[in-house]
């Protein structure tokens, strides 16, 4: 199957239903089945020229409803830090809120991998760190592979993760657990130097084991020529169509976030506005006594 002509999602389709096959052929896409995805499938996607979709999940029943779907990755991104959790950044999610929430995220889910994001301050003292902590994100959450950031800087970290059998995601380009050494959440990767050093580093992390790398608002271009370079899929959050992949926060993607969302999200609903409006729906029938009626009364 060539790049553009993807299936549709299919609706549930039971315990031997699986369309991702036994041994990593077969379409990613297909509902919920007797197997998780797998990295070998995400590989033979990238072989096939399959592109997918991966959406962040911080709790049980988001992840459910995106599991159901058929998106085939879930990442527990750090994101939770603005997203969920009411931080302004990602630089203070702590271990135990990813372990926590990864866990209610496997928990919710049947059949898509979960990545866990290590989060900032948890990888980058030593490669032994790095371990210590995926490996507690294995254990205790049950998540199927980490991500991390950087490319040179984090090499070491990720070739140990991958000889301990940590399948690891790589994250070039914008990396927001840099937010204050960038000064604020710029376009990377301009410029000829720039450019360079991006390439070097998504071939460094594929080198180092990573079986998958994302590339987080970064020129179209460049995406596209880092794609075609690679034997491993990039997943592509403001890099363009080129990629093997796309990655959405799903409080932007379905219209949660309030107020301005950036230049690469499109929202396929307002949630944020529905759910204000059942909030107030309901809040007004309690203000007048019409909830609840009759139908939801015991006698
Ligand atoms: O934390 C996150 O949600 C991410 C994605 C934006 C790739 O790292």
């Amino acid at each position: 199957m060539q790049n553009g002509s993807l299936p549709p999602a299919q609706a549930p389709s039971g315990p031997s239903g699986s369309s991702a096959g036994k041994d990593g052929t077969g379409s990613l896409y297909g509902g919920v089945t007797s197997r998780r995805v797998t990295v070998r499938d995400l590989a033979a996607a990238k072989a096939r020229g399959e592109r997918w979709a991966m959406l962040t999940a911080y709790d049980a029943m988001t992840a459910g409803v995106f599991d159901e779907a058929g998106i085939p990755v879930l990442l527990v991104g750090d994101s939770m830090g603005n997203c969920h959790l009411g931080y302004d950044t990602t630089v203070p999610v702590t271990m135990d809120e990813i372990a926590m929430l990864s866990a209610a995220v496997v928990r919710g889910t049947q059949r898509a991998l979960i990545v866990a994001d290590l989060p900032f301050g948890s990888y980058q003292e030593s490669p032994a760190q790095a371990l210590r902590n995926a490996v507690r994100l294995m254990k205790e959450a049950g998540v199927h592979a980490v991500k991390l950031e950087g490319g040179e800087r984090s090499a070491p970290a990720i070739e140990m993760l991958v000889q301990a059998g940590v399948p690891v995601m790589a994250h070039l380009g914008l990396t927001p657990q840099s937010v204050h050494a960038l000064g604020g959440y710029p376009v990377q990767g301009r410029g000829d130097e720039a450019a360079h050093q991006l390439l070097r580093d998504a071939k460094t992390v594929q080198s180092a084991g990573a079986f998958s790398v994302v590339l987080e608002a970064v020129p179209a271009e460049l995406a596209t020529q880092v794609t075609h370079e690679l034997h491993i899929p990039t997943v592509g959050i403001g890099a363009g169509v080129g990629c093997d992949a796309q990655v959405l926060v799903w409080t932007d993607m379905a219209g949660m976030t309030a107020g301005r969302v950036p230049k690469f999200v499109k929202q396929y609903a307002n949630l944020r506005a529905e759910l204000g409006r059942a909030a107030t729906e309901y809040m007004d029938e309690v203000r007048s006594g019409s909830f609840p009626a009759e139908k939801h009364t015991f006698h």
